[in-house]
């Protein structure tokens, strides 16, 4: 997965890409580069690293004039990230230029037969052989650029977001979609090519994101003609107005975007039930759910597709639909679920999840799910992403852009969200009481406080932190609505700390993992007051009689775990459903803490990327 810039127009084209691309190394970061046309040529420079590499480099190699280019961020799928294998790629005759986000999955054969016809080849990408594919075809058939993308793509089989130049007519950019987003800003006199909206936010608010299989034109005077690939039909630009502002992408005085992303979760919560939870009416008003409701409560089962940290949501969401809305839940990683020939019918209702609304296997499983009758609804944060359109119905969380590559704040308004939906069935069905109903309600409206509250613990879990970085493994436990926090405290850690760490459900502990317990093994307890207490805290006797390093997750003022643990981090008190939200919080802290202190990248970790557009 990668992020694409582009621009034409009556700006200098290079500080516009450049900065895009920064904003777009969310979706990529092991190589960079960037094509400019200067007026008579295409200059261009490509690096192993990330886009402040490149522009280390880029200044000293190339001239930066032209208000014609396209810059790439990537992350690996073919060939190794190596400055050959950056993008963006020429063709061989050197006038086409290329940068593309997907993989095409027919690439080999295409290649073999373009060797036989003389192609030669520098690196190891299928996106060398989609621009040469270009060329060909615009030889052999001896048609214009935007005809021979056209031709070309209908050979393609696999995903793709391109932008395409050609030297010799400097005044247009061809654009592709299949799969992987794009994103066109409409400026005057100017246009913005990008993977989202984000690199051209200041500049313009108007945009026309690309469906899948449509093409457009891009041309600095003519404007855009958008046309179906298969068909070449003419599509209608729908021009949206962006809500995006650019305080929201940047960092605001925080170090970095995840620890913004986790303070701002206060905001992030209300936000996300701002205007849908009525309180004084006791009234959830949700559109996607209203429009659907007999779907929802004819329902056999809902099923939750989803991978990673949207994944633990859904787990936590298995425990809120069964228990308030006794509705049977089945959570299924999106990958898995794809590929395994599930039993589904239009008799079951699928819950897709997705911050990015782009993860490719949740989209397959969507896709999948819709050609077995069943009717689906996303939870997604990106708006007008791959997701909420590809579903029937849907909510969004509106937690804003999420920038670090861990997920925070779209895992609480997931959850935020997902009890919403639980509550508002519930209460159609009639399976929760009305007291019960409004205080649940209540206590929902005072998360964002005591979100507030939990995060005034992160000067002592930075003490904890510094106490445990060097830790080679970490457990994490829980049980009830906790067990999936303690898979999604375990994830955090591993994702930006490199340090080993594995969520079990307590009482499993004993089933296996017990045997790694020695002192040098921290292990992280949830243990607050509503839920399964009295269990966990006989489970916590258990660590210590092993003499394993107890961090206990406790309700404020316990008493009981804080006479067994090493240390204890306080949250505040709350009904049992809703205790994910704050028991989160100090492990998303940690994290952050033990990553930096161990100098690692936290916002772009290894390896990593935001949306994972490829399977
Ligand atoms: C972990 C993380 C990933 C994502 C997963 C799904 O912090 O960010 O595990 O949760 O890749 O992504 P979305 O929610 O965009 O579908």
């Amino acid at each position: 997965m990668c992020g694409i810039v582009g621009y034409i127009g009556h700006r200098e084209a290079y500080p516009i890409i450049i900065k895009g691309l920064k904003r777009l190394e969310y979706r990529g970061y092991d190589s960079a580069g960037i094509a400019l046309y200067d007026g008579t040529d295409i200059k261009l420079s490509k690096t192993k690293g990330k886009v402040a590499d490149l522009e280390k480099r880029l200044e000293k190699e190339i001239s930066t004039t032209g208000t014609l280019g396209i810059g790439h961020t990537r992350w690996a799928t073919h060939g190794v990230p190596n400055d050959v294998n950056s993008h963006p790629h020429y063709s061989n005759s050197g006038d086409l230029v290329i940068i593309h986000n997907g993989i095409i999955e027919n690439y080999e054969s295409l290649k073999k037969e373009l060797i036989k016809r003389g192609y030669t080849f520098k690196s190891d990408t299928d996106t060398e052989v989609l621009v040469n594919l270009i060329e060909d075809v615009k030889k052999n058939e001896n048609t214009k650029l935007g005809k021979a993308v056209q031709i070309a793509l209908n050979q393609v089989v696999g995903a793709y977001a391109i932008a395409v130049f050609d030297k010799n007519k400097p005044n247009e950019i061809v654009v592709a979609r299949l799969g992987s987003p794009l994103a066109i800003g409409i400026g005057e006199d100017e246009f913005f090519i990008a993977s989202d909206a984000s690199p051209f936010i200041e500049y313009t608010k108007n945009a026309i994101y690309l469906e899948d299989e449509e093409m457009a034109i891009v041309r600095r005077h003519k404007g855009i003609k958008i046309r179906k690939i298969k068909d070449d039909s003419l599509v209608a630009p729908y021009i949206q107005e962006l809500q995006l502002n650019l305080e929201q992408i940047e960092k605001g005085g925080y170090e970095h975007f995840m620890l913004k992303e986790i303070y701002e979760q206060p905001s992030a919560i209300l936000d996300t039930f701002r205007g849908r939870l009525l309180s004084n009416e006791a009234i959830i008003k949700m559109v996607g759910v209203e429009d659907n409701m007999k779907k929802f409560l004819n329902a056999n089962r809902i099923i939750i597709v989803a991978c990673g940290t949207s994944w633990h949501a859904g787990l936590v969401a298995e425990y809120i639909f069964e228990d308030l809305a006794r509705i049977p839940v089945e959570v299924e990683y999106a990958s898995e679920f794809r590929y395994r020939n599930p039993i589904i019918n239009e008799n079951d209702v699928v819950i897709a999840i997705s911050q990015s609304g782009e993860t490719a296997d949740t989209l397959a499983a969507i896709k999948l799910a819709k050609s077995k009758g069943a009717f689906v609804f996303g939870v997604c944060n990106v708006v007008g992403s791959s997701i909420a359109r590809e579903t029937h119905a849907g909510a969004y969380t509106h937690a804003g852009p999420e920038i670090g590559v861990a997920s925070t704040k779209a895992f609480t308004t997931q959850i935020t969200v997902l009890t919403l939906i639980a509550l508002r069935l519930a209460r159609a069905k009639g399976t929760i009481s009305s007291s019960d109903y409004r205080m649940h309600l209540l206590e929902l409206e005072l998360i964002p406080e005591k979100v507030k509250t939990a995060l005034e613990s992160d000067a002592y879990v930075k003490t904890v932190a510094a106490i445990y970085k060097d830790a080679k493994n970490f457990l994490y436990l829980g049980r009830g609505y906790n067990f999936p926090v303690a898979l999604e405290g375990a994830l955090k850690l591993k994702e930006i700390s490199y340090i080993h760490a594995e969520g079990y459900p307590a009482a499993e502990m004993k089933h296996g993992p017990i045997a790694l317990i020695d002192e040098n093994m921290p292990i992280v307890v949830i243990a607050t007051k509503k839920g399964h207490y009295e269990k966990v805290v006989s489970n916590i006797q258990e660590i210590k009689s092993r003499s394993g390093k107890i961090i206990g997750i406790v309700t404020v003022g316990d008493e009981q775990v804080k006479n067994l643990a090493d240390h204890v981090i306080e949250v505040p008190e709350t009904i049992e459903s809703l205790t994910p939200l704050l028991t989160t919080i100090p492990l998303q802290l940690l994290s952050y803490h033990i990553a930096l202190m161990l100098g690692k990248n936290v916002d772009q970790p290894r390896n990593l990327a935001k949306a994972v557009t490829v399977e």
